[in-house]
């Protein structure tokens, strides 16, 4: 069949160039935004005297059919159309006849799929970001569950100092709330209405881009035409700002699985979320952590298929740029799905105060503690760092720890030691002690909480 954009060529294409060529199969997931797009801008092209109000009317009515059609599944998508724009002219065309071939006056699919693109990911940004909230209040929820267990903290992955596991949890929701904050603003500037700008150059008839653009909810209009359908920066911004999502989930999806092994068995996973082995009955999989972590790479490489795509194009619109649809799509798609398991694997995690207590037991994350008692007792930090490291290397002489080296082995080492240096190196102690803002201590921890809590409840939830 004749292709509608015959003109100079004869419009027959062959069968492996048009299944080549074809986009639909992706880019039917936008027919809503089309659909919402092609209203606004039937709307406008009457409100300018360019078409009449009842083709207007006629149009509208018409793609108003299409549109419950197609969520009642009365009318489907013909996979034989090359995009989801053409597809949508063509039905409107056979049902409604001639106002239905006046709907492209004063715009090209070059500012048409630039404006679907980015109504569609306004959606669905909006969409993650409430996903990203419920991932922040589920974990705010377990540190407030295990407020005061207390857990060995690590620098490269070796026992550094107590700390409270709310603590840590409570890091993983500070870098959520930035996420946030970067899908807010990468919204902002994809807020932006590119329709009016046509083919390249913007068009001779008497548009209201303005007026457009308000019927769609856009905050403005892109202000360069050439811009408006060569710009595919939202959408990099987009992947980008998931990826950097994603390397959190990541990070404490590692932690997950290190903290659910039989080698530290801080938190048990529940049933819903881990696997069992089809040969090794005793096994407790975490699947879905592993997943999560696994998927980060491919949204990674999302951003990479974008950014190289658009990196040698000349202005203006290059078909190269089709190419941009499914890693955007991949990427929200993977981000929503992680974030779904994500959720209630949180939710349904279980802590293990015990272990990690038994854990901060040993490793001598008390020693800086041990060194800070002879600060105050008048003792330079570096003397006393060297004394502290020399009781350690007593306690592995005689297979004891900190807490229970002997008082005369600790005079052996400085006059400055005294019962009450007991005190101090209590691991709760160590923690209460940690007063500073942002700190360890219970009181800080509760601040950051609070901190958290106050930012859920505004209308926009970032961390600003
Ligand atoms: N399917 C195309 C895309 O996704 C729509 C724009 C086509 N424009 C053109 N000049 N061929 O990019």
């Amino acid at each position: 069949m004749a292709k509608m954009w015959q003109g100079v060529t004869d419009g027959v294409t062959s069968k492996i160039a048009d299944d080549f060529n074809s986009s639909i199969s992706f880019d039917s997931r936008m027919f809503r935004e089309d659909i919402a797009g092609s209203v606004a801008h039937a709307k406008m092209l009457a409100k300018q005297g360019i078409i009449s109000d009842s083709e207007k009317d006629s149009i509208v009515t018409g793609l108003v059919g299409i549109l419950e059609d197609l969520e009642s599944g009365a009318l489907r998508i013909d996979l034989s159309c090359e995009d989801i724009h053409m597809f949508v002219e063509q039905v409107l065309t056979e049902r409604i006849g001639d106002p239905g071939r006046r709907l492209h006056t004063a715009r090209s699919r070059n500012d048409q799929v630039a404006l679907d693109l980015r109504l569609y990911l306004r959606r669905e940004t909006g969409e993650i970001i409430v996903l990203i909230k419920s991932a922040v209040e589920a974990v705010a929820k377990k540190a407030e569950e295990y407020k005061t267990a207390v857990m060995p903290g690590y620098t490269h992955l070796q026992r550094a100092q107590p700390i409270l596991f709310s603590h840590q949890l409570l890091a993983y929701c500070m870098m959520l709330l930035r996420d946030i904050d970067r899908l807010e603003d990468c919204r902002e500037r994809m807020n932006r209405s590119p329709i009016g700008s046509c083919a390249l150059a913007g068009t001779t008839y008497n548009t209201d881009r303005r007026f457009e653009a308000e019927l769609l909810g856009f905050s403005g209009i892109c202000h360069n035409s050439i811009d408006g359908v060569s710009d595919r920066d939202f959408a990099a911004e987009l992947i980008s700002s998931l990826s950097i999502m994603m390397m959190h989930l990541s990070r404490f999806c590692e932690e997950l699985i290190l903290w659910s092994s039989w080698e530290f068995k801080f938190i048990t996973l529940s049933d819903g979320y881990t696997t069992g082995s089809s040969i090794m009955p005793q096994k407790k999989n975490p699947d879905m952590a592993e997943l999560i972590r696994g998927k980060t790479g491919r949204v990674y490489g999302d951003l990479m298929s974008l950014l190289t795509a658009l990196k040698g194009l000349p202005l203006a619109y290059n078909k190269d740029m089709q190419e941009d649809k499914e890693p955007v799509f991949d990427a929200v798609d993977t981000a929503k799905a992680c974030l779904g398991v994500f959720i209630p694997m949180i939710s349904e995690m279980r802590a293990n105060p015990e272990n990690m207590l038994k854990a901060a037991q040993t490793g001598f994350i008390n020693a800086t503690d041990l060194a800070d008692y002879l600060v105050r007792k008048g003792m330079p930090f570096r003397s006393a760092y060297k004394i502290a490291g020399q009781a350690v290397a007593k306690c592995g002489e005689k297979g004891l720890v900190l807490e229970t080296l002997p008082l005369e082995d600790y005079k052996t080492l400085s006059e400055l030691f005294d019962e009450d240096l007991y005190k101090d190196i209590d691991l709760m102690n160590c923690v209460e002690k940690r007063i500073s803002e942002g700190g360890t201590s219970p009181e800080s921890v509760g601040a950051q909480l609070n901190y958290i809590k106050s930012l859920l409840n505004k209308p926009t939830g970032g961390s600003r």
